[in-house]
């Protein structure tokens, strides 16, 4: 019998997953079948439970129910700890296991794909909100120099890095207009602004130094990464790399085998290439 996987969020229609996760399937000789699950906003405990009795071994977990995931979890990686958020859900022994690999994808994107090692590095992450909370203990893991966190609302960057706050003092948060004359070699867009392109009031040094700008968004040109071009970062990169890694990171931590991931997102490129 084939084992069973899925992604879970609202909406899902839009998700890559199961066609990724069908690409490592075929890759490896795994005989799994990946289905995305709708639930709604109010249910995903029983749509968790309902796949969880039908045999499923795994889920990922996706927009708005990542914290619900969290804390549904009985057992958790530190990796989801530092989140507070799950992306990957392993059920086994009656055991509800929660893990994130958002971060480590990102870091195995930047490092492996992208040819930037961050250690030493000035990183600057936009944002605040789950997304940039679920990747600053992997990023941190790599040794950067420092890594400042700016927000439109200045506070809930402060309160952010105040949790992640390490004995050097390397996190510090602070607001778009602080970052006038400051300069960094990585500059990572976390904010959902580019979803809706909206533009990011970000001062033109941001950009002037920095070897990479990565935006987390993929699949669209965003403000961020037009800006970045603009002011002067050397290569710009979108989150295509990252959403490959982080099912890949899913993908070993479920069958103990990692993929290959070049062809994967090779192939998903191609396909957004396209008209
Ligand atoms: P996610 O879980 O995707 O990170 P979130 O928790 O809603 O979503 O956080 C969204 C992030 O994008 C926040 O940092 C938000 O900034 P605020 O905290 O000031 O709201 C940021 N964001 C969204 N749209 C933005 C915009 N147009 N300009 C600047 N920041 C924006």
């Amino acid at each position: 019998m084939s084992a069973h996987y899925a992604v879970i969020g609202n909406p899902i229609a839009h998700s890559r997953s199961p066609q990724i996760h069908a690409l490592f399937a075929k890759q490896t000789g795994a005989d799994i079948v990946y289905e995305a699950i709708l639930a709604p906003p109010d249910g995903f405990t029983p749509a968790v439970a309902a796949f969880i009795a039908g045999g499923g071994l795994g889920m990922n977990v996706t927009v708005p129910f990542k914290e619900q995931a969290f804390r549904l979890a009985r057992r958790h990686s530190p990796r989801a700890q530092g989140a507070a958020a799950v992306n990957t859900l392993a059920f086994a022994d009656n055991e509800i296991f929660g893990d994130n690999t958002d971060g480590a994808g990102l870091v195995r994107d930047l490092v492996f794909n992208l040819g930037f090692p961050l250690q030493g590095m000035r990183v600057l992450i936009i944002g605040a909100g789950g997304a940039a909370r679920g990747v600053i203990l992997p990023l941190l893991e790599e040794n950067p120099r420092a890594l400042v966190i700016a927000n439109r609302t200045q506070e809930k960057a402060n309160q952010l890095a105040a949790e992640f706050s390490s004995p050097a003092e390397k996190v510090s948060g602070c607001g778009f207009s602080d970052l006038a004359g400051q300069d960094f070699d990585l500059v990572i867009n976390a904010t959902s602004a580019g979803l809706s392109g909206a533009s990011l009031t970000l001062p033109q040094s941001v950009f002037e130094t920095a070897g990479l700008a990565y935006d987390m968004v993929y699949g669209r040109p965003t403000p961020f990464l037009r800006q970045a071009r603009e002011d002067g970062a050397k290569q710009v990169a979108d989150g295509l790399g990252m959403l490959v890694e982080q099912a890949a990171e899913s993908f070993l931590l479920w069958r103990g085998q990692r993929p290959d991931t070049a062809p994967v997102l090779a192939e998903l490129r191609r396909e957004l290439a396209r008209p």
